[in-house]
């Protein structure tokens, strides 16, 4: 069924993109930067962790020196413009940038270096997109309860409005933060990335709120203050892998599932009526008043809140790499330890091992999802204009990557068939240009189009096939399959 679905949704033959539709591949500070203390730079929650648990990531790694871009960025735009590519995603060291934390003491030489990189781009017409916040917050501000303090709305949008001042006049393209759920779920109500403080179904959505008020403040920072003059545009990244029902019993748990993975974030945004979707607020509040809490785990938004939440992004920033079969039924209900997120929902997620392509780690090839994820936010919230922030495929490494090349082919092909469907979309990002720093995972999954050897002291960079076959998507501006 899967295999005929695959290649139902997939028209083989030569595609053109619409000649204003752009490319690019992206990074992340932490992920690739390294000099993790010099010229000032004060220590984030990731330089933290992965200091105070050497083992903490898989390979007992961390990015201290990671992908050396810090000195290597030269040869990163070489790679950028061996590419083709239109633009270039990449983050913020808020700790490079702001030592403090706070903006009483700006570091020329963290300035310098990312003025460097933009400038370097610029030279030949790469165009860069800046992401604010993809998860290094400074430690000293995590001291201080991290997203879940509500003075962190300030924190972030002061910080927000120096990069603005810093970089506006050359960067035209804003993210305030990747991926909202990863940071919130993840971080806060569960110890699988940074802080890990793992106070689940309490922390993990007071993150929630205050991630999107300091969103929308950074948000209508720029609209009032900077873009009349700069004239750019700012939006959000959000992570959604598509949630389906393989039997139709389930149709209602993969509505909920999509509302509870990915629409706490974009509901409050892009929807008319702004707010958490009301399967989760009505989850969470019985939920918690069941367990003796006297009001719901999850924050309210006053009337205000929403209306300041509402509409503050000019896009849809999407990340999207699988997709996941959902249940529930009473033999999983209890299967979660109680309170917590998972509680919540109490959704069970499956995929197949067919799903697997190649080396595929665990990513699985389902190019059909991506279809039907980008059908839901054109139903859902009056077809926004999209840009895909990330997608990408990881390996073990290896140059002759094919499964690689057959992954971004379909996926592309998967998103051109949601266009001529009426989707929106402008942009797409390939995650990531070069291997890197993995979160959990270290230096064992590589997502590149480069492969990086670690065992060079300049981390040489060599173009995998993938690479080429990207650049020769963007150099004819058509998908062959
Ligand atoms: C996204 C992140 O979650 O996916 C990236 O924005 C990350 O920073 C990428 O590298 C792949 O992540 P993973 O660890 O889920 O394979």
């Amino acid at each position: 069924i899967i295999e005929s679905k695959i290649v139902d949704n997939i028209r083989h033959e030569v595609r053109k993109f619409p000649d204003e539709f752009q490319f690019g591949a992206a990074t992340a500070s932490y992920q690739v930067e390294g000099a993790w203390n010099e010229d000032g730079k004060s220590e984030s929650i990731w330089d933290h962790i992965t200091h105070e648990n050497p083992c903490y990531v898989l390979d007992c790694s961390n990015g201290d020196i990671a992908d050396d871009s810090y000195h290597l960025y030269k040869r990163d735009v070489e790679m950028m413009r061996e590419l083709g590519l239109d633009f270039y995603r990449f983050s913020l060291s808020w700790t490079r940038i702001l030592p403090t934390s706070f903006p009483d003491k700006i570091n020329e030489a963290g300035v310098q270096y990312y003025n460097n990189l933009i400038d370097e781009m610029l030279k030949y017409n790469i165009k860069p997109m800046v992401t604010l916040y993809h998860w290094d917050l400074p430690q000293k501000l995590q001291e201080m309860g991290g997203w879940t303090n509500p003075n962190i709305i300030d924190w972030y949008s002061d910080y927000a409005r120096v990069v603005f001042e810093l970089f506006g006049d050359r960067v035209k393209d804003w993210i305030t933060i990747n991926e909202p759920y990863q940071v919130c779920y993840n971080g806060y109500g569960d110890k699988s990335l940074a802080p890990i403080l793992n106070i689940k179904g309490v922390a993990d959505y007071m993150c929630a709120k205050n991630l999107l008020l300091a969103h929308a403040k950074a948000y209508h920072i720029y609209d009032e203050e900077f873009r009349p003059t700069q004239g750019g545009s700012i939006f959000i990244s959000l992570s959604a892998q598509w949630y389906d029902a393989e039997f139709e019993e389930f149709a209602v748990v993969a509505q909920e599932a999509n509302d509870f993975f990915w629409a706490v974030y974009s509901h409050p945004i892009f929807s008319a009526s702004g707010d958490f979707p009301k399967s989760v607020k009505d989850a969470v509040a019985t939920k918690s008043i069941e367990q003796g809490y006297p009001r719901s785990r999850l924050p309210e938004f006053t009337e205000e809140e929403i209306a300041y939440v509402r509409g503050s992004s000019d896009y849809f920033g999407l990340n999207h790499y699988s997709t996941l079969y959902v249940y529930r039924n009473e033999s999983t209900l209890n299967y979660y330890e109680s309170p917590s997120f998972n509680d919540d929902h109490g959704i069970i997620t499956y995929t197949y091992d067919e799903w697997r392509i190649g080396e595929s780690l665990k990513t699985k090839f389902v190019p059909w999802g991506f279809t039907k994820l980008l059908a839901k936010i054109r139903e859902d919230y009056g077809n926004p204009p999209v840009i895909i922030t990330e997608n990408g495929f990881a390996t073990h490494g290896g140059l002759n990557d094919e499964d690689r090349v057959t992954y971004y082919k379909h996926y592309i092909g998967a998103m051109l068939d949601a266009m001529e469907d009426g989707s929106d979309v402008r942009r797409y990002t390939a995650w990531s240009i070069m291997d890197n720093f993995e979160w959990t995972a270290g230096y064992t999954e590589r997502y590149g189009l480069y492969e990086v050897d670690y065992e060079s002291p300049e981390r040489t960079r060599t173009p995998r096939k993938s690479a080429f076959v990207y650049k020769q998507i963007l150099r004819t501006r058509e998908l062959d399959m």
